[in-house]
């Protein structure tokens, strides 16, 4: 029954059990993690292997390149391949970085600050009350990116198929709107996968901002644990079919495919932009580091095999995902408290409780022992307009672990609404 068709009495009684209930939690003074998508320690040993598979002098050289020194900027052309061939493009069209795509983006909209896009008229910075599109719910670290370089965030609701498409091709005939942020496979932290339509759509606009700047951050392009693996577009090609070619910027790393920091990132968009940004990117190192771009291409080989590495990082994710899903649907359905994604992909369930509850569950839970994601890091400003959307991210603790930590959660959520039930 919902709480609020309780009686005073029922009400009290119930507020009472759960109560002593979050207080049992308490006093076992647990340690528990589902703050942030890491991968377990199980996953981890996937990669093993990683850290002994480039050992011989010898076997450091690609196609004539020497791993071991400086030059290659745009990566080596092993691990160039291996990136156009997870993302469909062409390895012309693939700059193979460092350990984080993170860094690449950052680096990106950095640049064009200071020195402006391909069909920039001036560097952003010299521009006046500059404006972002964010998805929401969305990844927090994106939204600090734009938010730390003072774009106004603009929040573009997600839907089933992806971002409201018909706020953003009206919200883009503004010249100050200069980009997007985009995971179009297995957002974070919907596990939505952008519909077909989204994608054309997407790939077919007309911003007003000559310079303006599509974010693709692919970086669950390869990361299914439920069913077979979902084929995506090319979203360079897309683009320049519909004459945008140098308006997107597509990124993808092997943080959760290999080891999280520890992985081989790349961007990919058109020559152009390559060449372009390659010049800024020249002044600023020499060479990434190559000798892990050649590890990982000997360790992952090509699409065909990480994608069979994939299925065992599926094996040890689904029971995981299995779990949150069924704890919550035996605990909170009942309830009507909260409503939440099956995802297929990707390294979340996101949990959108009634309005007014996501804090107040979060600070609970973190009281008996839970770190969870901040409510309302899904959002511009960590500002979540219903206080409803609170991000679990199942991966890092053992199944055992995860379980204890849902139970918590579901007792939070159940303390948190009774709460408010007694306030109104
Ligand atoms: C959507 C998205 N992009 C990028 C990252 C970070 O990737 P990297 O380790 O390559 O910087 C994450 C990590 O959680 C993510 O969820």
């Amino acid at each position: 029954m919902k709480y609020t068709e309780l009686s005073p009495s029922a009400l009290a009684a119930e507020y009472d059990k759960v109560l002593a209930e979050f207080e049992g939690w308490k006093a076992k003074g647990l340690k528990l993690n589902m703050a942030r998508g890491k991968p377990g320690k199980q996953q981890l040993a996937l990669s093993t292997e990683l850290l002994s598979v480039l050992t011989d002098p010898a076997d450091c050289v690609d196609e004539g390149i020497d791993a071991r020194n400086y030059g290659e900027l745009c990566g080596l052309p092993c691990a160039r391949q291996f990136f156009a061939e997870l993302l469909g493009c062409k390895s012309s069209q693939v700059f193979a970085g460092g350990n984080a795509s993170l860094t690449l983006m950052y680096d990106t909209v950095s640049k064009a600050m200071t020195h402006g896009m391909l069909h920039s008229e001036r560097p952003w910075c010299r521009e006046e009350g500059l404006k972002w599109l964010c998805p929401a719910p969305g990844y927090d670290r994106h939204f600090k990116i734009t938010e730390s370089f003072g774009f106004e965030l603009i929040t573009v609701p997600m839907t089933p198929t992806g971002p409201d498409m018909d706020l953003v091709e009206e919200l883009i005939r503004d010249p100050k709107v200069k980009g997007m942020w985009n995971v179009p496979k297995y957002s974070n932290p919907d596990g939505i996968v952008y519909s077909d339509e989204t994608v054309r759509r997407l790939a077919s606009m007309k911003p007003a901002a000559p310079d303006f700047l599509l974010i693709w951050d692919n970086a669950y392009c390869v990361h299914g644990f439920d069913g077979a693996y979902v084929p995506f577009a090319d979203i360079l090609s897309l683009c320049a079919q519909y004459g945008n070619a140098d308006m997107v910027i597509e990124y993808a790393s092997t943080s959760k495919i290999t080891l999280p920091g520890a992985g081989i990132a790349c961007f990919a968009c058109s020559e152009a932009n390559l060449a372009y940004l390659q010049k800024l990117m020249d002044v600023q190192l020499i060479s990434y580091d190559k000798i892990n771009q050649l590890r990982h291409v000997r360790f992952l080989r090509d699409k065909a095999h990480t994608l069979a590495l994939m299925e065992k990082h599926a094996a040890i994710l689904k029971p995981k995902f299995d779990r949150v899903v069924s704890i919550l649907e035996r605990e909170i359905a009942p309830l009507g408290l909260a409503e939440w994604n099956r995802p297929k992909g990707g390294y979340f369930v996101s949990v959108n409780t009634l309005p007014g509850l996501a804090k107040r569950t979060v600070a609970l839970v973190k009281e008996a022992g839970v770190v969870m994601t901040g409510a309302g890091a899904t959002f511009p400003y960590g500002k979540d307009p219903n206080d409803s959307n609170i991000r679990v991210a199942p991966s890092l603790p053992p199944v055992e672990e995860l379980e204890q930590a849902m139970e918590i959660f579901c007792c939070c959520l159940k303390l948190a609404a009774l709460e408010q039930c007694r306030e109104q």
